[in-house]
């Protein structure tokens, strides 16, 4: 179970279901001999746990346990509803969703139901109820995952009358609907809630006209009651597993990371006990190594306590095309992830699938059952993190945090502005260039408590409030950096634009007003006290009670400010009013962290420096992202390495390969001191 001891531990997902019994007590003694502890089975095994409706056969699962328990493993129970069998969709196909593109998803795959669908809320009580009671007080079984990866909009009938009511509760009046969401606009008030509609799936572009702009405000609350619906269906099966199991069995989700934009995954991790994630690397289509560290860094910001990972990549996958890791980087990412504070990493998967629709996701073993590369480096990890003693009090350490909100994310799924906007990408750009300088960054929600940093940067808060702008203020009158990105505050929360300039509600703090905007794939030149250029959306600025810190040199607003700051109370609010490059947001974020003293690094790009704090002194895991050797030099005396053991003032480290250092004065030092500068000598 997650023990917060900080041990790491190394498991994999396992599928008794899907292999030939006689096979499980080799499969279970392998994983043993490679050092794993734990196995996660059973989250898609409905129609084989429940074969017809009420008629249950867990004897297989019950045996699967016993063998795998025998051999030393915990397991990670899943409730298999991700997976609805076939007798229960053709009982109840109104349990099906619609997609959307308005059909019903047919079975023969997975993710087919509809969180709002009562028949569907029924099965899942009798399969959760029974599996809890079966193994709810077995101590073989040590967590418990709900259904999987939850996700998926439905545009069903059942969903559209489940919307009004939700929409009921929250207006009360009809009126206000009304007036919340300008339905004076398009005739499209309405008279009573009955009446409403689900917004039109996606707006239809024909000749450059958008032929189904959805009312913001209607498809804003859609995306926010959808988000609800994972979550209200989530919290039913906490809420009744949790009457059934033993306080020991702790509960979690595994959730895709921070790209995943669809559920509000702040407030879903509020329901569970633990937060865990599903990390894939080789899916990033530009395979950077600051992706991963955002999801990593963004799910552990979820929620206080341990992290798994409920499924680390092992080996190639895809599902029609293959992308494949480089050789190492198996090894590589297992420990960047534990670097960013996983305490467990369950592989995905033991075995690779010999049918079914995914083949081409690599386990550990091949398809034929053999021992073979991954199996070996797997054990060899297993060994070497077990020596890894010293990360038992090892967290990873920031100054510096990235926040995001969900509000935010889904105004800007319905109107994107421009391309080079976009929230998911706009954050892991921000966050890319803090990162490249060395520096820990935690990535949190909105609301979360900013006293812990010295910067904070707000890179696409579209959605602004009264409250959140408060937060923000407090957060820099005691002495913050706050850095917001340009289109901050043009919506109210219902969608609405504000009565008053942007950045709306933020105006006081930032000192600027925003007078006017310019979108166009254009570059302009800004110069101050950096340089650098914007691209793709610049925003005149009028600096009311601020200085300009940056000019632009050319285009529309050529002369007048780019970026602007004003200091307030203790602190520094800094506004950015363009799509900054990225040499351009390092070199901000180089100048802001100077004037606060964060200490900062030279580091080649392809280099992940994670800072952690151990005891009171600092650790670093230097990470090799590239395909070369890189050497890197420390400028503060003699460090250790803890996985070679190699000791020195200079480290090469090998391609894909990780170092992780400690000062061989820690005993006399608690930290490293504002001048410590790792160089690249390449
Ligand atoms: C995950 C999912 C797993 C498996 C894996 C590889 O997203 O949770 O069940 O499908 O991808 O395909």
């Amino acid at each position: 179970m997650p023990t917060g001891d900080g041990k790491i531990r190394l498991g994999a997902s396992y599928y008794p279901e899907q292999s030939e019994r006689e096979r499980w007590a080799l499969d279970a003694q392998l994983m043993a001999d490679a050092g794993l502890s734990l196995v996660r089975m059973g989250e898609f095994a409905w129609a084989e746990l429940e074969p017809e409706a009420g008629r249950f056969d867990f004897a297989w699962l019950d045996e699967a346990i016993d063998l795998f328990a025998g051999h030393g493993l915990e397991v990670v129970l899943g409730t298999p509803t991700a997976a609805p069998p076939l007798w229960l969709v053709r009982q109840h196909p109104d349990i099906v969703p619609i997609a959307t593109d308005r059909h019903r998803v047919g079975f023969g795959n997975r993710r087919h139901y509809c969180p709002n669908a009562p028949a569907f809320l029924a099965a899942t009580d009798r399969i959760v109820s029974a599996l809890g009671g079966k193994f709810g007080s077995d101590p073989r079984v040590s967590a418990w995952q709900i259904d999987n990866e939850l996700g998926g909009r439905c545009y069903c009938d059942l969903c559209r009358a489940a919307f009004q009511r939700w929409l009921e509760d929250k207006y009360g009046t009809i009126e206000l609907l009304n007036e919340s969401w300008g339905t004076a606009f398009w005739s499209q008030r309405y008279d009573d809630w009955e009446h409403v509609g689900l917004p039109a799936p996606d707006p239809i572009r024909e000749g450059g006209f958008s032929r189904r702009a959805p009312n913001p405000g209607l498809a804003l609350d859609f995306r926010r009651f959808v988000s609800e619906s994972y979550l209200r269906y989530l919290r039913r099966q906490v809420q009744l597993l949790r009457s059934l199991v033993r306080p020991a069995q702790q509960i979690t989700h595994n959730l895709m990371g921070f790209n995943f934009a669809e559920i509000d995954y702040a407030a879903l991790s509020a329901e569970f006990d633990f937060v865990s994630w599903d990390n894939y690397p080789s899916l990033d289509p530009n395979r950077t190594w600051t992706l991963p560290a955002l999801n990593a860094d963004a799910m552990r910001g979820l929620k206080s306590g341990p992290v798994w990972v409920m499924e680390q990549q092992v080996g190639p996958l895809g599902w029609e095309y293959v992308r494949t890791a480089r050789r190492g980087q198996m090894r590589l990412h297992a420990y960047q992830a534990v670097g960013h504070g996983a305490e467990a990493l369950l592989f995905f998967r033991w075995r690779t699938a010999r049918s079914g629709a995914e083949q081409h996701w690599f386990g550990i073993l091949n398809a034929d059952g053999a021992v073979g590369r991954r199996y070996q480096e797997l054990r060899h990890l297993s060994a070497e993190l077990a020596g890894l003693e010293v990360l038992e009090h090892a967290e990873p350490e920031a100054d510096v945090a990235v926040v995001y909100d969900y509000d935010s994310r889904f105004a800007l799924q319905i109107q994107p502005t421009h391309a080079a906007l976009g929230h998911e990408e706009t954050v892991h750009r921000w966050y890319a260039a803090l990162r490249r300088l060395g520096l820990g960054v935690d990535a949190v929600p909105l609301g979360s408590d900013l006293s812990p940093y010295r910067i904070v940067v707000a890179p696409s808060m579209p959605v602004v409030d009264h409250a959140v702008a408060a937060h923000l203020a407090t957060y820099v009158e005691s002495g913050g950096t706050l850095v917001v990105g340009p289109r901050a505050g043009v919506r109210d929360r219902s969608g609405a634009v504000p009565e008053r300039s942007p950045p709306a509600w933020l105006d006081q703090l930032l000192g600027i007003e925003v007078t006017d905007i310019a979108s166009s794939d254009e570059t302009a030149e800004v110069h101050g006290l950096i340089s650098g250029a914007f691209t793709g959306w610049f925003e005149e600025l009028a600096t009311v009670d601020a200085v300009a810190l940056v000019r632009y040199v050319d285009g529309d607003f050529s002369g007048g400010p780019a970026i602007s700051e004003r200091q307030c109370g203790l602190g520094t609010a800094v506004y950015v009013g363009g799509v900054g490059d990225d040499a351009l947001l390092e070199s901000l974020f180089r100048a802001l962290c100077g004037r606060v003293g964060l200490t900062l690094f030279d580091l080649p790009h392809d280099i992940e420096l994670i800072p952690l704090r151990c005891r009171g002194e600092r650790l670093f895991f230097v990470l090799n992202h590239s395909d070369r050797e890189q050497r890197i030099g420390l400028s503060d005396g003699s460090w250790r390495d803890l996985i070679g053991g190699g000791i020195g003032e200079r480290f090469a480290i090998p391609k894909f390969d990780v170092v992780l250092l400690r000062s061989e004065e820690h005993d006399a030092q608690a930290s490293m001191s504002e001048q410590d500068v790792i160089e690249a000598a390449l």
